[in-house]
């Protein structure tokens, strides 16, 4: 056992609280610990790091993490700090019914409880897999110690015949393959191999891949890590350098508050146009500006974002993947493209400013990442829409539509929920053609619940046998960050709350013009009214557990569909102990 002297030798450190006392409880909280094999001075003024794993089997996309938070410990211990790892609820998108996005505020939940709980003075966070980048930030902010992202990286490229296979994006194009262009089961039967052929997350320009820009853009990572695949010893190397600097920041007081700023924020919003990055961004970024308490409204998205030029030539609306980004010098290339557009004094996690830490960086191939002058677009980012059908506003993401359909006047053809759309949709008595406007009702955050990414339903078999690829799409809920197409999501107030979508009916005029960013239904007033008043609520799709609350607490889509009782933050601290 450490003398006294050496167990209070820094008394600043959160954990001394637990650790440094030599009364019963530090006796308690140490002797335990022990048990594990740790020294002495493991309890001596070591900053305490707590490594949050969002590893699991059940998250393929995760399934990595936890060799790497050996890699990541490695460098705690070499900087002098204190390991200790431990796990959070995971999210695997692919498998997780009915969708990973009922639980992400559980998972926020669970890692800020976490945080606060235990003895920690500064965390890392391992992330991959599309939620498991905002819950985990999300619940670290409602704490706000110092805090590091270390994202698990993409998958390598998929190959398939010779060609590029985007993992994500060819699932969009599975009904296609089938029963348009008649593949085999043996070649779809390759294709899910070549898709998915190494650890990591999707390689397209998909949520997980645009959450891991994103954590970069705020300033969350070391310089370059978005980008650099999960298998590359590069990225091991970055994990260790993140345990190492994690240390640091304790030391330097280096909080979350300090480096997510407003401009923190604005900076985000620009890289994520200049990436051409999911819808699912604006959704994650407002909930965990919300845990800051930093201003910030979904119409910023479109004034801060949608001039903003296209630099990114990536899947699902480009033609490269992940690996090609990396190798073409990843996010850090934009960083330096786009410095017009940013506030290049911004603070990062190693203590440099965004725009020292990009200021050197080569651009290796101009095919993959566009200069600043020669864009792939002049204007990308999101377009918020407003009008009568969405009171509190839609987004569309133009990059991923259709020129031809951005201002479309079409006949609605209604789906009043998900079953009913798989039941009708390739019914060939149903009464559609590709000038209607396809509406979906029912899947926004209290409807489905927990908004699924199904607002980019597939077409009617009908009308790609004619070779049509896309038409104007409809609802209150989001899209895989992998898909692409002339759909309106997020709609707000979503339809199980009596938003306008609810009163739709099939054969109602919809006007959509991204232009004017105007999104109307075309009814007159009183009729609108009319229906409102006649409009009876779906019965709640759940009456206990998580669920139940979720559905009782959880906001609108143009808020962050966060729980209103976890905006906000309530610090580290924790006044009772445990006896
Ligand atoms: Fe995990 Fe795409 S399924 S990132
Ligand atoms: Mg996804």
């Amino acid at each position: 056992m450490a003398s006294d002297k050496d167990i209070t030798s820094d008394k600043k450190l959160r954990s001394y609280d637990w650790f440094g006392k030599s009364d019963k409880m530090g006796f308690v909280h140490r002797s335990w610990l022990r048990n594990q094999g740790y020294p002495d001075d493991y309890f001596t003024g070591r900053p305490v790091i707590g490594i949050c794993n969002t590893w699991s089997e059940l998250t393929p996309c995760n399934g990595h993490l936890r060799d790497f938070a050996e890699i990541v410990k490695r460098g705690v211990v070499e900087a002098g700090g204190f390991p200790l790892e431990f796990p959070v609820t995971s999210l695997g998108e692919t498998i997780m019914r009915p969708t990973t996005m009922l639980f992400r505020n559980l998972a926020a939940m669970d890692t800020e409880e976490t945080i606060r709980a235990n003895p920690l003075d500064g965390v890392v966070l391992l992330t991959g897999c599309d939620k498991t980048t905002p819950s985990t930030l999300m619940g670290a902010c409602s704490v706000d110690l110092p805090t590091i992202v270390v994202p698990g990286g993409p998958m390598l490229s998929g190959r398939y015949k010779g060609e590029c296979v985007g993992s994500g994006s060819f699932n969009w194009l599975h009904k296609e393959k089938q029963k348009v262009e008649n593949y085999s089961d043996a070649e779809i039967h390759e294709m899910e191999i070549g898709a998915a052929r190494s650890q990591g997350h999707c390689m397209t320009m998909g949520t997980a891949s645009t959450m891991a820009c994103m954590v970069e853009a705020l300033g969350l990572t070391l310089p370059g890590a978005a980008a650099i695949p999960a298998v590359d010893s590069r990225k091991k190397v970055m994990a260790q350098l993140s345990g190492r600097r994690i240390v640091e920041m304790v030391r330097e007081d280096l909080k979350l508050s300090r480096i997510l700023t407003r401009q923190a924020f604005e900076n985000a919003i620009v890289v994520n146009a200049a990436v051409g990055g999911s819808t699912n961004f604006i959704i994650h970024l407002l909930a965990i500006a919300g845990r800051l308490g930093v201003e910030l409204s979904l119409e910023e998205f479109d004034a801060i974002g949608s001039k903003i030029p296209l630099l990114l030539n990536l899947k699902p609306s480009g033609k490269y993947l992940m690996e090609d980004f990396y190798y073409a010098g990843g996010l850090p290339v934009v960083l330096k493209e786009m410095r017009q557009y940013l506030h290049n004094e911004a603070i990062t996690v190693n203590g440099r400013s965004i725009g020292e830490n990009n200021a050197e960086i080569n651009c290796y191939n101009s095919d993959v990442i566009a200069p600043v002058q020669e864009p792939l677009q002049q204007e990308a980012g999101i377009a918020v829409l407003k009008g009568n059908l969405c009171e509190d506003g839609a987004i569309i993401k133009p990059s991923a539509a259709t020129p031809a359909l951005m201002k479309h006047r079409g006949r609605a053809v209604v789906f009043e929920t998900i079953e009913d759309y798989h039941q009708r949709i390739d019914d060939p008595d149903l009464d559609v053609d590709e000038t209607c406007v396809l509406v979906l009702k029912g899947v926004g955050p209290r409807g489905y619940p927990g908004m699924p990414e199904v607002g980019n339903v597939d077409l009617p078999e009908k009308i790609l046998r004619k070779g049509i690829r896309d038409m104007v799409r409809i609802s209150d809920g989001r899209m895989s960050g992998t898909a692409a197409g002339t759909v309106v999501l997020h709609v707000s107030p979503e339809s199980a709350v009596g938003g306008t979508l609810a009163i739709v009916q099939n054969g109602d005029m919809i006007e959509l013009d991204v232009e004017k960013r105007r999104l109307h239904l075309d009814i007159s007033d009183e009729e609108l009214q009319r229906r409102k008043a006649a409009w009876i609520p779906p019965a709640p799709m759940a009456t206990r557990g998580y669920v139940k609350l979720y559905i009782d607490h959880v906001q609108q889509a143009h808020l962050g569909a966060d729980l209103d009782v976890l905006q906000g933050g309530s610090g580290s601290e924790v006044t009772r102990d445990l006896h």
